[in-house]
């Protein structure tokens, strides 16, 4: 119960931040704008992240305790093992959702505290006066191995998400003959749908459909 609704409130969260970024594709006004705003909430924004924060770390604590029991359960290990209904994904949550927290450490340190690239703080504030958020985008996804890496680390969430996005319905107690393989189906199409979505920037930008509103 609890992965399932520490879960769903990070789902939440990773539609509302593919929905933000998105807004790259209409302009800068409208990203550095909506950046902007974020910070504007000021305190807000601060219990809004330690929410956030307290949410992974819960999800994390608990989803590594229930695979400690399940191991314990069976100290054993299987001589030979055949999966029949298990799927890849909902075999290796553990290590997808270790490599996405590292990419969203990595990912931190990029974006929001932009320690990685000193690029980033040469950028100008846009004509409205608010941090160029669309150019630092740009120069950060030219590169062909930060890109890479991103696009790495959305494949396992998009993995992780295939199987969590619908097995938190049956972790509620919702399972049913029929409707357990719909939610199933349902939850890898969004999971996709959110790789698309996410990796889709990164592309545009290294196919040179974006450019860096302002020059370095
Ligand atoms: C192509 C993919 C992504 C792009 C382009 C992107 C872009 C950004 C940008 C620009 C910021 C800084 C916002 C600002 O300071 O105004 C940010 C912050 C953040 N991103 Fe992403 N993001 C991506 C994927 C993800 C994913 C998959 C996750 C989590 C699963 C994630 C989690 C976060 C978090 C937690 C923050 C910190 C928000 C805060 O300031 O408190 N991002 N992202």
């Amino acid at each position: 119960m609890i992965v399932a609704i520490t879960g769903i409130i990070l789902i939440l969260f990773v539609v509302g931040h593919l929905l933000g970024n998105l807004q790259i594709f209409i302009g800068p006004d409208w990203i550095n704008g909506y950046s902007q705003h974020l910070r504007d909430l000021g305190p807000l924004l601060w219990l809004i992240r330690i929410f956030l924060l307290v949410t992974v770390i819960i999800h994390i604590y608990v989803t590594i305790q229930l695979a400690i029991e399940n191991r314990r359960a069976r100290p054993e290990p299987y001589l030979d093992r055949e999966y029949v209904k298990a799927t890849f994904a909902s075999r290796h949550m553990v290590m997808s959702g270790l490599i996405v927290l590292a990419f969203i450490i990595y990912h931190l340190a990029h974006f929001t505290v932009r320690v990685t690239d000193p690029r980033f703080a040469l950028l100008n504030a846009d004509p409205l006066g608010h941090y160029d958020v669309y150019s630092m985008m740009v120069y950060g996804f030219q590169n062909y191995l930060v890109s890479g890496f991103y696009v790495l680390g959305l494949f396992l969430l998009a993995l992780h998400l295939s199987h969590g996005s619908s097995s938190f319905f049956q972790s509620l107690g919702l399972n049913d003959k029929k409707l357990t393989p719909r939610l199933a189906f349902g939850g890898r199409i969004f999971a996709w749908l959110m790789f698309i979505g996410y990796t889709s920037i990164p592309v545009a930008i290294l196919l040179g459909l974006i450019k860096p509103a302002q020059q370095l």
